[in-house]
């Protein structure tokens, strides 16, 4: 019986990776759409003080724990590096921001999943959204604003009572809640705990063709966010710390300082926000408590929104935080540059040539990937997990005449391939803007747009298209509407 589970399974999984023309079944999943009643938090300490959290918030008391992970969990990424943290003591939201409190407070919902389902939490916002917001929001209750905004610039007061988004060490210590698992359900996440891209569990890569292994096993695909809280917070009253939208933090992407810290800030200056958690339309190895994603503080994503934080004591003194002005502007000479194993990339890239008759230009292996099916998606897979570098047979041969490259590439595993990282890391895009196309089997970009910012953080990156497979017979006018948005004149 099992077996017969197991084969259905992969044959399910297999058609929605092949591009066999297979579309995952839309789950019409029912959930109440009311925000349960606050759970009790279990507070890490007993000192708790005199003030009751502000209403929908947990108080977090604060401690000292190890943030990042040990070189031993698996799908772990190098950034993620394990150091001693120290923390205060704050109040952080139970729920993510959902739709209707940034509506009430901005008049606006910019959400892709605006329809009549109450209590879906906000997407589609940057982090700039998400720090008016809060200042926003603390003038209309009376509270003190924390930020100044000059232009990209923003600082930080600590000392105003109003929301923040927490700072990305709050997060984790919240999202762990005295966990030191890849998950804070521990070991494994499943889609009774997390709303996720579910046909892909915990450890799914290494064990596509033997998924008896797997303590999760594939569950539904929801494709859409959900309201906030249906399911079990973790065990101090949080709820969807891992999944339905990442969750924008404060800090700009860094290293991590190994030396023992204390209410770290990140960064004084960068290019890129991190966010945390995963969304609905992640593998759950990008749900995990140390994972971290990027985006420029401008860009948005139907899979990210936000969740806040207030000041349970008066803290002290500005953080001060500006954005690296990238010079890079869409347009000017233009490159396509593309890898492609099966032809969907390469035909986009040959329509985006036609229209606007650029340079074309395919990433190749010296060691080109198997023919085979079942073969390339072990090859894929175990090159991710190890970071490989492919050595490449094709070079650019004078990058510097390039202002903008339009880079193509299939979405493997939620994210590159990495003949791109190769691509990436072979010259210097500092000044130039990259604008990502990527042919998916229906996971659009994955974290592919994070994977591409860390590897390239000073170049500005430009607007994505994302293409189901070939991209059918709209791909030409699809193709036109993102060239003009980003301003790149066809012929
Ligand atoms: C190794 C491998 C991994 C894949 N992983 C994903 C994935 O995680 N998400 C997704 O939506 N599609 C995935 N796909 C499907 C491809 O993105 C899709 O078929 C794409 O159109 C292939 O482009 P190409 O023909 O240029 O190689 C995968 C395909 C392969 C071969």
């Amino acid at each position: 019986m099992n077996r017969i589970f197991t084969s259905i399974l992969t044959v399910i999984l297999t058609i929605v990776l092949a591009g066999c023309g297979g579309s995952v079944n839309r789950e019409t999943d029912k959930f109440s759409g009311s925000i349960p009643s606050p759970a009790q938090a279990a507070a890490p300490e007993e000192n708790i003080p005199d003030t009751a959290p502000p209403e929908g918030f947990v108080l977090i008391h604060g401690g000292t724990f190890q943030m990042g992970n040990l070189e031993t969990e698996a799908w772990r990424v190098e950034d993620e590096t394990a150091h001693t943290v120290t923390i205060g003591d704050f109040y952080i939201g139970q729920y993510e921001v959902t739709q209707e409190e940034y509506q009430a407070v901005t008049g606006e919902n910019p959400s892709a999943f605006s329809f009549s389902v109450a209590n879906l939490p906000v997407e589609n916002i940057s982090w700039m959204d998400a720090i008016r917001y809060c200042n926003a929001r603390s003038l209309l209750e009376g509270l003190i604003p924390v930020y100044t905004v000059d232009g990209q610039t923003v600082s930080w007061d600590r000392s105003a009572n109003g929301y923040r988004l927490p700072t990305e060490t709050e997060w984790e210590y919240a999202c762990r809640a005295g966990t030191d698992t890849p998950f804070n359900t521990e070991t494994s996440i499943s889609a009774d705990e997390a709303n996720y891209w579910g046909h892909y569990p915990y450890l799914i890569e290494d064990n596509y063709f033997t998924q008896g292994n797997l303590e999760t096993k594939p569950g539904v695909y929801r494709e859409t966010t959900i309201a906030v809280g249906s399911f079990q917070p973790n065990a101090w009253g949080l709820y969807d710390m891992h999944g339905n939208v990442g969750e924008w933090v404060w800090d700009w992407y860094g290293s991590y300082e190994t030396s023992e810290q204390t209410d770290p800030t990140g960064p004084v200056s960068g290019t890129l926000r991190v966010n945390r958690g995963g969304g609905w339309n992640d593998f759950a190895k990008n749900l995990r408590s140390a994972y971290r994603a990027t985006l420029p503080q401008d860009s948005s994503s139907f899979n990210l929104g936000m969740r806040l934080v207030r000041n349970v004591e008066t803290g002290r003194g500005n953080v001060e935080s500006s954005a690296i002005q990238l010079d890079g502007q869409s347009g000017g000479n233009v490159l396509i540059a593309y890898f492609s194993w099966g032809g969907n990339t390469r035909g986009i890239a040959e329509e985006i040539q036609n229209q606007i008759g650029a340079d074309l230009f395919e990433i190749e292996l010296v060691t080109p990937y198997s023919t085979n099916y079942n073969t390339v998606l072990e090859q894929a897979q175990q090159d991710q997990n190890e970071q490989a570098r492919p050595e490449l047979s094709t070079h650019v041969e004078d990058m510097s005449q390039y202002d903008t490259i339009l880079l193509g590439y299939p979405n493997w595993w939620a994210s590159i391939p990495m003949p791109i990282a190769s691509f990436l890391e072979e010259y210097d895009f500092s000044g130039k803007t990259i604008v990502p196309f990527c042919s998916h089997g229906g996971g659009r970009f994955g974290q592919s747009l994070t994977a591409i910012t860390k590897l390239a953080p000073d170049a500005v990156l430009g607007e994505g298209l994302a293409v189901s497979y070939s991209g059918g017979s709209d791909l030409s006018s699809n193709i036109a509407v993102w060239l003009e948005e980003n301003n790149i004149s066809t012929t």
